[in-house]
């Protein structure tokens, strides 16, 4: 995992689960990580417990100020990016009749458009350095609908996938590398934090057993961001799920 040495890492959704074990794991590996989620103070206990160079920038993702700013600190800081890990995302769960325009709207912003802008403020100093890594955190919902009553949550990460196939496409042979990490159930907030999450109480404990920790589907991202393949499963159990979903 020493390839993440040294590098300037920006991680979106690092006030919990997967975003703040990917700072963890970067961290440790002797990384500088860029922070960044709305609950400052959460970012804060994140960064308190790094051991290496953190910068700690609270923004919403959905504002196009908040892009800037994640952009124009680390770069000003650090002088570049290596790698852009848009990491913050939303579930949402219902039936589809009674997802309305508003939610549906909110879940395309956080998980969809927040990624592109983002990307596009940062990819322009990658492009002029001839190298650096986007890695968008799909799901194996953005490969097959993987379950009942998430409609817009895996039309979301479809479309999250799409984005990341079309760009790394259009950046062959700029050195700009474009990852799409599929994970499945990870035990985290997710859960609680998503659009309609009451419906989840008392859903996610029948599959609290079958969830990859936080920890290991940061672990297998890092493991994974020099290789050449754009969609891929950061552990064995998306990986294994997905053959059994392939069709759906
Ligand atoms: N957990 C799973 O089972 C699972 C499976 C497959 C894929 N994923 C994907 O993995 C990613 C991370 O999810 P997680 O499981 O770690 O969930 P989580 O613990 O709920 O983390 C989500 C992160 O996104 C941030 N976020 C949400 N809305 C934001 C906004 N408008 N602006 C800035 N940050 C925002 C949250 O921070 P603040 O609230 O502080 O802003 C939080 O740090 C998501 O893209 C998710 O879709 C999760």
């Amino acid at each position: 995992m020493s390839h993440i040495q040294d590098r300037n890492v920006i991680i979106t959704g690092a006030s919990s689960g997967i975003g703040a074990a990917l700072a963890r794991v970067c961290s440790v590996a002797g990384a500088k990580v860029a922070l960044t989620a709305r609950r400052a103070d959460r970012l804060a206990a994140v960064a308190r417990d790094l051991p290496g160079p953190t910068l700690v920038i609270p923004a919403d993702v959905t504002s196009p100020q908040g892009r800037r700013d994640i952009a124009r600190r680390t770069l000003e800081t650090w002088g570049h990016v290596d790698v852009l890990v848009n990491n913050a995302g939303l579930g949402a769960y219902g039936p589809f009749l009674e997802t309305g325009p508003e939610k549906w709207r909110t879940l395309f912003e956080v998980n969809v458009f927040a990624a592109v802008f983002l990307t596009q403020e940062v990819l322009p100093s990658m492009l002029a350095r001839g190298r650096g890594t986007l890695v968008n955190l799909a799901s194996i919902g953005g490969l097959a609908a993987h379950s009942d009553s998430v409609t817009a949550y895996v039309a979301s990460k479809h479309a999250l996938v799409g984005f990341s196939r079309g760009l790394a496409r259009d950046l062959a042979g700029t050195g700009v590398r474009v990852k799409a990490a599929c994970p499945h159930l990870t035990d985290t907030e997710f859960f609680e934090a998503g659009v309609g999450a009451e419906l989840m109480r008392g859903e996610v404990e029948r599959f609290r057993s079958f969830m990859d920790s936080p920890e290991a589907v940061a672990r297998g991202i890092i493991d994974r961001l020099d290789d050449d393949e754009v969609i891929f499963f950061p552990t064995e159990k998306p990986a294994r799920a997905w053959a059994g979903l392939r069709d759906v």
